[in-house]
């Protein structure tokens, strides 16, 4: 039982997430566009300041969990959007709020990634290194002029070698931190991209092994463990839930 800050909280598996922490006895701030207790535009530097100043407020400066899980899909028109969102609205808060967790016992956080950030060419991608570089402006221009594909990929392949270049930090300060990479998941963000001209024959041709999508409800298991004490040595990893998509995808690649 503690205090526990949710970004995306209103919708999909951030909604999830609340449910489950909230079934376990945590306090939960959710962080949202709308229907949360901080309610910010995390596609906008000053929103996500707002954001920052208003979770500091609502928990007292005193986080013992966070899940970052605000994020848009490929299929969203505003391609500028989809970056700022995934990836600054994910590590703006991460990092801004990590004094806030840093010495609690069991302080913990999960970045929602995806698997789609192994599906492009992105290891070397100048949209990739502009976002790991910090500047939000050149990866909105790069971005603005790709594809819903390579905007959400590239956002989702920069947070998560974020997370992985924040481990030494964040385990000197005593908080763990991993990723997930979630494959297709039943929420509104796939319902919009299933009704997508596009993206929608992309989603359906989407190989799952386990022969179905998962539910929040599976994902918001898996970050719940995470963030629980029987995950106590798991730190700086990403952890993939998508049924063996990536697997079917890249046999040989681990
Ligand atoms: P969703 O659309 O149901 O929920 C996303 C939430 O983020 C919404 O409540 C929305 O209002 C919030 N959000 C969007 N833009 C925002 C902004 N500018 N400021 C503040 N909040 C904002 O989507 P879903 O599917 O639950 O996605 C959650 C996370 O999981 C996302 O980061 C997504 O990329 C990731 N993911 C989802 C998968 C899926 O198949 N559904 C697969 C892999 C990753």
């Amino acid at each position: 039982m503690g205090t526990a800050v949710v970004t995306g909280s209103a919708s999909g598996i951030g909604a999830a997430v609340r449910k489950h922490l909230e079934g376990a006895g945590d306090r939960v701030v959710g962080v949202d566009l709308h229907h949360a207790e901080v309610e910010a535009d995390l596609s906008r530097p000053e929103g996500r300041r707002a954001a920052v100043q208003g979770i500091r407020g609502e928990t007292a400066g005193a986080i013992d969990r966070l899940v970052l899980c605000a994020g848009l899909g490929a299929h969203v028109d505003d391609l500028e959007a989809i970056v700022s969102v995934n990836y600054f609205g994910a590590v703006t808060l991460l990092d801004g709020l990590r004094d806030a967790m840093a010495g609690r016992p069991g302080a913990s956080v999960v970045a929602v990634c995806s698997n789609s950030a192994q599906m492009g060419p992105f290891e070397e991608h100048p949209l990739v290194e502009a976002l790991l570089d910090g500047d939000e402006a050149a990866a909105r221009t790069i971005a603005a002029e790709e594809n819903g594909f390579i905007a959400y990929g590239g956002s989702k392949h920069a947070l998560s070698r974020a997370v992985r270049r924040r481990a030494a930090e964040f385990g000197e300060a005593g908080i763990r931190l991993n990723g997930i990479a979630p494959g297709p998941t039943q929420t509104p963000l796939m319902d919009g991209a299933k009704a997508h001209p596009i993206y929608g024959r992309g989603v359906a041709a989407l190989k799952v092994p386990l022969g179905r999508w998962a539910q929040p409800e599976e994902i918001a298991e898996l970050i719940g463990f995470l963030l629980g004490d029987k995950a106590a040595y798991m730190h700086g990893s990403i952890v993939y839930a998508d049924g063996g998509n990536d697997a079917a995808l890249r046999p040989d690649q681990f």
